[in-house]
């Protein structure tokens, strides 16, 4: 049904129908949340078990700072995300972020890769909640700090976007709703989905500058430690694999994947599973006069804008052209390789599947009110 349905966005005529869906899709996730709510604690939603030291300091802290600066949080539940939660304090929220989007893209279009990339970094890391913003300051751990974070882009556009806000609906919209619907915004301007998105996300007043070096997955992992860390959030194969359709848009520098190009771990030769073809064109990439090592890049689209969102990622894989190792691993393993070949010969499938997939991550253990709070500015704590 909700197959069908999206279908129906594919065509851009139904759009009014995104509401039905929402509802459907609403109906299928208050399920889940009730499930989770009844575990009784804010911190047990991630359905694995909280093995890294590291995760377990940070929900520590975060619990301390809820039990004592906001002393209503121990009997009142958190709220759960609602379909158009401005729709009373902020009716043209989304439409401003809709709009704002739209024009930065036709003189930046790289702002779209830019907000997919952070969404990806603030959801993965202890949620959906705007932490990935946050400026470092003597409290603060910055994630922006963090090794991962070496070249994240389009801070600037959610503080456009947010002071835009500010002046419409001061102190309302969360910076992690900026973000999430920035993204999807960004998305539909690369030819990607629509998806529909909850809202009343909260931003946090911490960051996890820790986790995010060790959270977030490595270009250089083999698949079972990309998979482990994409189960470790509730994503399945199918679910890891179209996620990572992503990578059609924007560039990776020449860093990430330098070490496949002439010495392989140790081999003195490249990665194997390489394409001797696509291997030159990344080297002549790389190593030529004009551009600086540090500033060398491939373009992930680099075949031209011709072909649609997600289809060349995953035929390239096909043929030994994925950029990243942990790229080209989804080729290596069955589970994952299934799906390969399903989105690199059904386009209609992959836009369905991402579409779901970027819902999924935006849910990412949200904070909801009375917990969090509404930055007046994205970079710091209020
Ligand atoms: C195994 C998982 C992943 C790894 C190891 C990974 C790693 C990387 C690396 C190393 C880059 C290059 C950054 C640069 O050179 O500036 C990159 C770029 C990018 N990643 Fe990922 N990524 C992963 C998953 C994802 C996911 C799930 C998304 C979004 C849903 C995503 C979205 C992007 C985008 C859009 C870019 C381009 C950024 C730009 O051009 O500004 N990535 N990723
Ligand atoms: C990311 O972290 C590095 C240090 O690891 C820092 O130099 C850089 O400015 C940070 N990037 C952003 C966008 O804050
Ligand atoms: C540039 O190319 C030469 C030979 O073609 C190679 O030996 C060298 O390692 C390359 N340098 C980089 C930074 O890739
Ligand atoms: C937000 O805060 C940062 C860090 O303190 C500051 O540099 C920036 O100018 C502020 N932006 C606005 C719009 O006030």
């Amino acid at each position: 049904m909700i197959i069908r349905m999206f279908g129906l966005f594919e065509t851009g005529v139904f759009m009014k129908l995104s509401f039905l869906v929402f509802l459907l899709c609403v109906l299928i996730s208050v399920k889940n949340q009730t499930a989770e709510t009844k575990k009784g604690s804010s911190t047990g939603k991630w359905s694995s078990s909280v093995s890294s030291p590291i995760l377990l300091k940070s929900f520590q802290s975060r619990r301390i700072f809820l039990s004592t600066k906001n002393e209503k949080v121990e009997d009142s539940s958190p709220r759960a995300l609602e379909y158009n939660f401005y729709r009373d304090s902020c009716p043209q929220a989304e439409e401003i972020i809709r709009t704002m989007i739209r024009q930065m893209y036709k003189v930046r279009p790289n702002v779209v890769p830019a907000l997919l990339r952070l969404v990806f970094h603030d959801c993965f890391v202890e949620g959906c909640d705007a932490s990935v913003l946050l400026d470092a300051t003597d409290e603060i751990d910055s994630e922006k700090e963090a090794p991962p974070n070496e070249t994240l882009k389009g801070f600037d556009v959610i503080d456009i976007i947010k002071s835009e806000l500010e002046e419409a609906c001061p102190r309302l919209v969360s910076c992690a709703d900026i973000l999430v619907l920035a993204a999807r915004e960004a998305v539909v301007q690369a030819g990607g989905p629509f998806y529909p998105l909850y809202t009343g996300r909260r931003d946090s007043a911490f960051s996890f500058g820790e986790a995010a070096t060790y959270e977030l997955p490595s270009p250089h992992e083999d698949l079972s430690k990309t998979i482990a860390s994409f189960a470790s959030r509730g994503f399945d194969e199918r679910e890891t694999v179209s996620l990572l359709g992503a990578h059609s848009v924007g560039v990776i520098h020449c860093k990430f994947f330098q070490n496949r190009l002439y010495n392989f771990g140790g081999t003195y030769e490249p990665d194997p599973s390489l394409d001797i073809e696509f291997l030159n064109l990344l080297r002549s990439k790389c190593n030529n006069s004009h551009t600086s090592p540090e500033e060398s890049q491939m373009e992930m689209n680099y075949e031209g804008t011709g072909s649609s969102f997600g289809t060349l990622y995953f035929r390239s894989l096909l043929l030994g052209r994925g950029i990243l190792y942990a790229d080209q691993q989804l080729m290596a393993g069955e589970g994952t390789g299934i799906w390969v070949r399903a989105y690199a010969s059904d386009a209609f499938l992959f836009r369905r599947d991402f579409a779901q997939v970027m819902m999924k991550l935006s849910n990412l253990r949200v904070l909801t009110a009375p917990m969090g709070q509404v930055r007046r500015n994205c970079s710091k704590v209020a």
